[in-house]
């Protein structure tokens, strides 16, 4: 796909991943609307960019938007979509565990309510994370959750032919998501991805690469991509 000129809609479109996402899509010339809860913290808009202000949970927003919308070209959601519990299973609250969902809830709102209103040789990116498919210590709630994105995905990839739909799957990525800040962030990254192949956090534009292949790539649908410094692997 030719990105130029296309109309795209990216929800966490105003930090981290699916900030640069919205900064590479707005370098290659598409229209570009960058979707989130408090989208004013954005203070500088990239050319082509604007923002709308939706919480990607509130189905009747979501629905609204694409009804006002009308048809458009590329759907990435990086939207974190709530909180995320951690800490071991058996002792975890299991209302953390489930609020882990919201980021699925959010995915499946703007994939249902979107879908009708993509062009047919359009395309939909969904972001994952490595614990889908390798759980470490302490990550059953976002495993849990990162696993029925990409099984969502796979699946109802046959199901919106010919549009095509794909999961890009970050290792650890050094975004806002991280509240820590100074050494101990630094001490935080480095211990964390120190058994990596490559051993350090990935930038937020390593992983928007992979949604740039992800949509310019027509002979993929329902696959997965890994940015993740070999952790999957390793
Ligand atoms: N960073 C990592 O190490 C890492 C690793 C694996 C996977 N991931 C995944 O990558 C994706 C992006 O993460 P990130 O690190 O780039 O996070 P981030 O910098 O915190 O950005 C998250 C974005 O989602 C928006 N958002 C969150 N909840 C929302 C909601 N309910 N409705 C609408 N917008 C919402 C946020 O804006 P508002 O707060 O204004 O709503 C923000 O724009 C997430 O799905 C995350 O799970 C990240």
């Amino acid at each position: 796909m030719n990105i130029n000129g296309k109309k795209a809609i990216v929800f966490g479109g105003t930090s981290g991943i699916g900030l640069s996402a919205t900064q590479m899509l707005s370098e290659k010339g598409a229209h570009v609307i960058a979707i989130s809860r408090n989208p004013e913290k954005l203070t500088q808009l990239p050319k082509n960019v604007t923002t709308k202000k939706i919480n990607v949970l509130d189905r009747d927003a979501v629905e609204k938007f694409f009804q006002d919308e009308g048809e458009f070209d590329i759907l990435v959601n990086a939207a974190t979509g709530g909180k995320r519990a951690v800490g071991p299973f058996l002792s975890m609250d299991l209302d953390g565990y489930k609020a882990s969902f919201d980021k699925l809830w959010g995915y499946t709102n703007v994939v249902r309510l979107g879908t009708k209103f993509l062009k047919d040789n359009g395309n939909i990116v969904l972001v994952s994370g490595t614990p889908a498919r390798k759980c470490r210590p302490g990550q059953i709630a976002i495993s849990s959750v990162g696993g029925a994105v990409e099984a969502f995905a796979r699946g109802i990839a046959p199901e919106i032919l010919p549009k095509r739909i794909n999961i890009v799957s970050p290792g650890i990525i050094d975004t806002p998501m991280s509240p820590l800040e100074g050494t101990a962030r630094e001490e935080y990254y480095k211990k964390a991805t120190s058994d990596n192949l490559i051993p350090r956090a990935g930038t937020p534009d390593e992983v928007a690469k992979g949604i740039i292949f992800a949509i310019e790539n027509e002979f993929i649908t329902g696959t997965t991509i890994d940015v993740d410094g070999g952790c999957i692997i390793s």
